[in-house]
This record gives structure tokens, C-alpha cells and sequence, in this order.
């Protein structure tokens, strides 16, 4: 059945994905996104869809989701996926991160309940802060440090208390589901300063300077393709009930690889890459508070949502390095 999506923060990396999966599906889309570290490059492939529209907009202001529901001529389903993204911003610009996350969520929400659409929201592994038990099983507990610390936690706290605010509106009669993306790469990543580990050794490789391994190199991360991942949304948002014919609202989903690896083995991976191409590696830097492992538990996404990893890491950075030679 043809649904009018809205997806908030269509226009950043796996926003503008999402959207172009959503429109091949044959939905008609609105992509919100005010252009904090989106771009429309990210839509460039789609650009003259016919079934989709961008409206350049403030998910925290109610206004700009009204214009959203406008250009559809009413919604079905909610895709909220803005946030500000990237490591370095949890601790620089705390606040804002923080507004975004609980402010544009609450908006959002509140917009979808009015509307009668069903929500997806993304969330984060960051949203179980510093509980290493891994595998992250959907409903472990989540642990926070003294704010007094650091702010890192601005990301990961404020994505708890959207889940908070998703379970209550559930209870309320709303058909809400939640993503737990791990670690997405992909072709269009930024890999500036700010985040995505994966883009800032590609990057560092086109420049032929050394990659910059934060702490010891060891900590380890479950890197995820892209397409992947945003077949975990698809399906959260797409299914009426789980492939298992359990009921949907109310369930959050970890969407990531099986592939535990050290930061140290994905930056050796990509030179593997490069051949060639290959660049040194130096130690140092990072940010307060980094996990030292992510691991999820996919079970939930696997029985429920019909969801598995496909692309192998090795692929997967295969794919990325042959896209980033030819262009987009
Ligand atoms: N990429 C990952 O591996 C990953 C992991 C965990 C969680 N997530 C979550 O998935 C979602 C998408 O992540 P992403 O990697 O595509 O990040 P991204 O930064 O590329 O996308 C977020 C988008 O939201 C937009 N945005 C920011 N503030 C906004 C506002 N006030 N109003 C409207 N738009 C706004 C940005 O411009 C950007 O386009 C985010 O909610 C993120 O927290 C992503």
C-alpha cells in the first residue's frame, strides 16, 4: 500500500537513504531537515522524484512538521531519524544536542499521535550509556556516569529519555517501534572531525596522511553497511505486525553487524582496502567517556522484523572505497 512518510533528518546520512529505499518502494516522502550536517547531495539521485518533497525545517518547531503534513495532504508514517550527530558535538554543543533529541522527539511524537501515523524513532546504543555487558541485548539496562564528568552522555541520555517518551505514548494507543542503529557506514558518510570513524579513515586515505586511532585502537565497534541498516528501518516501519505475528508497538530493535572489531583491525581492513593506496596509523586523541565495546544483540530484529546482516565488513568497505573512486 502507497503511505505518505514524513522522515525527519532526510536529508543526512541514513535519512536520505532511507528515503530513496521509501520512494523505490513507491511511497510518497517528505524529507524535514534543517541542514545542520545534512545535505542535498544526500538526495541528489532523487532529486526530481515526483513523489518527493524537501522542506528545509526545524523539527523542534511545530510549524515546519504541519508544512510536512500539508505537502502529503496527511501522514502514515513517521520516520524520525533527526538528531545532531557526531561524537565531537556530544561534549561542544551539549545543549543543543540535548534540544534536538528531546525537543524535536517530543514535537515529532505529538505530531504523529495528532495525525494517526505510526512512529518510528532512531535511537542509539549510546542510549544504554556505559553498560559494557555485551552482546546489548534490546531491553538491557542502561547506565549513566555523573553528569558532573563529561557530556558525552548529552547524546545517549537525552535518546534514553525519547524511548522513555515513545513507551509512553504506546501506552496511550500510539504504534510507535524503535531502531537501535550500530555504527552505519557507508559511501556518503562526512568522516569530518565530528564523527564516523569509517569516513575519517577514508578521507585520511584520499589525503595520504596517517589515520588517527583514538585511545588505544582497541575498543571495538559492530560496523554496519548501510543498506543494512536502513533495511532495519524499512521493516519497522513498514510491517503491520513481526514476520512471527507479535505485536510491533512498543518494541525497540539493535540493528547491527555481528561483526565485533577493534578500531585498530577496521583501520589494518581498509588499507587492506586500498592496497596501494595504503596509509600509516598514529595513536592519540578521542573523547571522554568512548566506549570501550558495541555488540548488539540482533535477536529481537531477526525474529520479529525478518532483519540480518547481509554485507560483510570486508565487502562492505569494498563497496565504500570503489563508490568513493568513481564518484557518486
Ligand atoms: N549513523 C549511525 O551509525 C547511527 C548510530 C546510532 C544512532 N543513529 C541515529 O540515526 C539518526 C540518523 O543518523 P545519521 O547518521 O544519518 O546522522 P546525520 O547527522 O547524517 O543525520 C541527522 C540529520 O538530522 C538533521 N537535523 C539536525 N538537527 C535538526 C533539526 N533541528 N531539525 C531538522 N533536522 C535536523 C541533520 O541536518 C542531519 O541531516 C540520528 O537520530 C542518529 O542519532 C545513527
Amino acid at each position: 500500500m502507497n503511505q505518505r512518510v514524513v522522515v525527519t533528518g532526510g536529508a543526512g546520512f541514513l535519512g536520505a537513504a532511507l528515503v530513496q529505499r521509501l520512494l523505490a518502494e513507491g511511497h510518497s516522502v517528505v524529507a524535514l531537515d534543517n541542514f545542520w550536517r545534512g545535505s542535498m547531495e544526500n538526495l541528489r539521485s532523487v532529486m526530481d522524484h515526483p513523489h518527493l518533497t524537501v522542506v528545509e525545517g526545524d523539527v523542534t518547531v511545530d510549524d515546519d512538521l504541519d508544512r510536512c503534513a500539508q505537502a502529503l495532504g496527511g501522514v502514515d508514517l513517521v520516520h524520525h531519524l533527526a538528531a545532531i550527530n557526531g561524537t565531537k558535538w556530544f561534549d561542544e554543543a551539549a545543549i543543543d544536542v540535548i534540544d534536538v533529541n528531546i525537543n524535536g522527539t517530543l514535537v515529532a511524537l505529538r505530531k504523529a499521535q495528532a495525525w494517526g501515523a505510526r512512529f518510528v524513532l532512531a535511537s542509539s546504543p549510546e542510549a544504554f550509556g556505559e553498560n559494557e555487558s555485551m552482546p546489548l541485548r534490546n531491553d538491557d539496562e542502561s547506565r549513566f556516569p555523573s553528569a558532573s564528568t563529561h557530556q558525552r552522555f548529552s547524546y545517549g541520555a537525552s535518546k534514553y529519555l525519547d524511548e522513555i517518551a515513545v513507551q509512553h505514548a504506546v501506552r496511550n494507543g500510539l504504534d510507535a517501534r524503535i531502531v537501535r542503529p550500530f555504527n552505519a557506514y557507508g559511501p556518503t558518510m562526512v568522516g569530518d572531525e565530528y564523527g564516523q570513524v569509517v569516513g575519517m579513515f577514508f578521507n585520511a586515505v584520499k589525503e595520504q596522511r596517517a589515520m588517527r586511532l583514538h585511545g588505544d585502537g582497541l575498543q571495538t565497534r559492530s560496523m554496519t553497511y548501510i543498506d543494512d541498516t536502513v533495511e532495519g528501518f524499512y521493516l519497522a516501519g513498514a510491517l503491520e505486525r513481526g514476520v512471527d505475528g507479535t505485536e510491533l508497538a512498543g518494541r525497540s530493535f539493535n540493528i547491527g553487524s555481528h561483526e565485533e572489531v577493534s578500531i585498530r583491525y577496521l583501520a589494518e581492513s581498509i588499507n587492506r582496502t586500498v592496497g596501494t593506496m595504503a596509509v600509516d596509523m598514529v595513536i592519540g586523541g578521542g573523547y571522554p567517556g568512548d566506549s570501550q565495546r558495541r555488540l548488539p544483540d540482533t535477536s529481537a530484529a531477526n525474529i520479529s522484523l525478518g532483519w540480518e546482516p547481509l554485507v560483510s565488513l570486508a565487502d562492505g568497505l569494498a563497496m565504500v572505497w570503489a563508490q568513493l573512486q568513481t564518484g557518486p
